[in-house]
């Protein structure tokens, strides 16, 4: 298997300038390009050759190994057929059989599914779903959303307002009004801990602040994610997610749980919610459901919160007025439609439950290094944080380019090296990436 015999092209410096990177210092990847053209199971290949193991499923999305040919089969197929059809007042067979495959999967109670084509966007899918459902209950005076320091929420405007870092932010003014955080979960006690910590559950009594200062009533949504995964594997304390639940039912608040990155798995349960055992109201998810193969999103939601949105509407109106060109792309739904088969026949849940405690012993035996000043990890996602030097981030950026050279790719954010490998990982895969990470670790 693989193709390092096989050799591209990389573009000339000419040919780099007029891409605008995402999140990327675009002057100094335009003078030192690092490229990938090619892609196979837990690897990625470069254009000169070399072979990158994939510590980061891409981008959390991966989960079934690059390049699924059921995948591209089933969408090669899809654009041959249908390749695109009005998602607005017309429906393709793919949408609706989705929708059922995905509900299989989420939490009891949460089987409305709503399409969108990025986590973003399903984020920002979920704040106006809970602005409605208040107003339509005749609650509107509910405009208020709650979220966390250190969370992220990807980048359109309700999200950028929920998110928790600062970088995200700082450019774009103060985002949307009436959005408060909650503190954050990590406790210094709480450094090195394997999973859930046992400590640091009374944090969620910090939404009572927001409830008694602006009133319950006034609060629409709390948005967490079940582990906050960009800002650098942060697993909640015990007892916190359950406690959040208990007071937003108390101040008639609806909890939604942004599963771009815990979902699918990567808990080693099919979402946080079941590996929590704390049930949303609403639940959004990107990235592995599609494998990363097509840009696609999606937010559940409990039935009742549609009936009550779909209920209130005319008997032939519009409802919601909210959706997107590409909400349900075919080519997405055949990919997504796919996807729920590798994950059936590929145990693919099971694999990374089973797999997660030699994950996290993997990850957490490099402690001994002196530059690691915390690892935190949960399910098939671990932390490695290094301690800073030349400048918050700067070490973590250096890391993440010497690995690259050392033939391992992850995603980094500032110090934190964050570590998700694709859910079809083997035991020496896992020996592969920390050994890997230590070898460059050491050199510092
Ligand atoms: C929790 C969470 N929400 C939202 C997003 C944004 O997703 P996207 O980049 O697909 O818009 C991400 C992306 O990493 C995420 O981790």
């Amino acid at each position: 298997m693989g193709h390092s015999d096989q050799v591209g092209t990389t573009p000339a410096q000419s040919q780099l300038q007029q891409y605008w990177m995402p999140f990327s210092p675009n002057k100094e990847f335009k003078r030192e390009p690092r490229l990938f053209d090619r892609a196979e199971g837990m690897y990625f290949y470069t254009p000169d050759g070399r072979k990158l193991i994939d510590a980061s499923a891409g981008l959390f999305c991966v989960a079934a190994g690059h390049c699924r040919p059921e995948i591209s089969e089933a969408v090669y197929k899809q654009l041959q057929t249908l390749d695109f059809t009005a998602p607005f007042l017309r429906g393709h067979p793919g949408a609706f059989e989705l929708a059922n495959r995905i509900v299989d999967y989420t939490p009891p109670g949460l089987n409305r599914v709503f399409f969108v084509n990025s986590g973003s966007e399903s984020v920002d899918t979920a704040m106006k779903i809970a602005l409605m459902v208040h107003r339509v209950r005749g609650q509107s005076q509910r405009q208020i959303f709650i979220s966390r320091e250190r969370a992220y929420h990807g980048v359109n405007m309700g999200g950028v307002a929920l998110g928790g870092m600062v970088n995200n932010r700082r450019a774009f003014g103060v985002g949307l009004a009436g959005v408060y955080h909650m503190r954050h979960t990590a406790l210094p006690e709480n450094k090195f801990v394997k999973g859930q910590p046992e400590t640091g559950a009374e944090l969620a009594d910090d939404l009572l602040r927001f409830c008694n200062l602006y009133g319950g009533e006034n609060i629409a949504a709390v948005f967490v994610e079940p582990t906050a995964g960009s800002f650098g594997c942060l697993p909640p304390p015990k007892g916190y997610l359950n406690r959040l639940r208990e007071i937003c039912d108390q101040n008639g608040i609806l909890l939604v749980f942004d599963e771009v990155i815990t979902g699918w798995g990567r808990m080693g349960e099919n979402f946080g919610a079941q590996a929590f055992g704390v049930t949303p109201d609403i639940l959004t998810m990107a990235k592995a459901l599609t494998n990363g193969a097509q840009p696609m999103g999606a937010v559940a939601v409990k039935q009742e919160l549609y009936d009550v949105i779909t209920e209130a509407g005319p008997e032939r109106g519009i409802e919601f007025f909210h959706g997107y060109t590409y909400s349900a792309h075919p080519a997405a739904c055949a990919a997504g439609l796919a996807m729920m088969d590798i994950f059936k026949k590929d145990r693919l849940v099971d694999r990374a439950r089973e797999l997660s405690p030699y994950f996290a012993e993997a990850m957490h035996s490099l402690r001994d290094l002196p530059v690691v000043v915390d690892i935190r990890s949960i399910g098939m996602m671990a932390a490695i944080e290094v301690a800073p030097s030349g400048g918050p981030g700067a070490r973590g950026h250096v890391i993440q380019k010497r690995l690259y050279d050392k033939a391992l790719h992850l995603k980094s954010t500032g110090d934190s090296l964050i570590i998700a490998p694709p859910l079809i990982a083997e035991k020496h895969h896992v020996d592969e990436i920390a050994s890997k990470i230590r070898d460059v670790l050491s050199e510092l």
